[in-house]
């Protein structure tokens, strides 16, 4: 017959602290923070600084969130909460790319209305970067880039820019995350498209974001019309 190892189990005391007493029974040798559901243990855990050395021992992810942002609209503002929440660190980038002449805000604006919008996020910062986003990465010590993916047809421009980048910078990891289904279909260019023609923006950007770019599609047809280009 097999023999049965069994636990001597101590007499349990009444109430709340039944199970506590039958963890440590079961497990004699493990250490207090091994029980993670005692909240006095947990608070005496972080006092003593016990929980930055268990978490000294993981990595530090630091992420970075390239993209346009011109502007910043609800997807991304989903995309960068979940980030948040994933990521230790978020540097949410804004990519200065000389070649978009439809641009509808300058970096610095593109910038103040992110930071405006995330200013509640703790952890995620915004930023402006130039030239390489791998070689920006390795500046920041970041190794993460977050993109998100939207439908199918966002996949190949992704796949080709994630494992280009890959390629140029293993160490730096691409990875995807699909906002609320609701912001699928939602862009910052269709966003400056139907703002031109003076469509409905609500549900698309933030109402901070929308009178920016009401007051800057004024402010750029003024400017048209003065000089003859309307
Ligand atoms: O919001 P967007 O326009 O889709 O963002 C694209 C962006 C800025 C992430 C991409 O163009 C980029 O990474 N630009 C930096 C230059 C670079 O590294 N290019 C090589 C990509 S394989």
């Amino acid at each position: 017959m097999q023999k049965q190892h069994r636990t001597r189990l101590p007499n349990l005391p009444p109430g709340g602290n039944r199970h506590r007493a039958l963890e440590r029974a079961l497990f004699p040798r493990a250490p207090a923070f091994y029980f993670p559901d005692c909240l006095q243990t947990q608070a005496r855990i972080k006092s003593s600084g016990i929980d930055s050395a268990l978490r000294g021992r993981l990595k530090d992810i630091v992420a970075i969130y390239p993209g346009s942002f011109d502007p910043v609209t609800n997807g991304h503002l989903d995309l960068i909460h979940r980030g948040s929440k994933l990521f230790d660190r978020l540097i949410v980038a804004i990519a200065r790319n000389l070649d978009k002449d439809e641009a509808l805000f300058n970096m610095e604006e593109r910038k103040e209305m992110l930071e405006a919008m995330t200013s509640e996020l703790d952890n995620v910062t915004v930023d402006i970067f130039e030239g390489l986003l791998v070689a920006y990465c390795i500046q920041k010590n970041a190794n993460a880039v977050l993109r998100g993916i939207r439908a199918v047809s966002d996949y190949e421009f992704e796949l080709q820019m994630a494992l280009m980048n890959r390629k140029m910078e293993p160490r730096v990891e691409t990875v995807f995350m699909m906002p609320a289904e609701k912001y699928s279909y939602l862009s910052s260019r269709i966003v400056r498209e139907i703002a031109k023609f003076g469509g409905p923006l609500i549900g698309l950007v933030p109402e901070l974001v929308e009178q920016r770019v009401r007051q800057k599609v004024a402010e750029k047809h003024s400017f048209a019309t003065k000089t003859h280009l309307l």
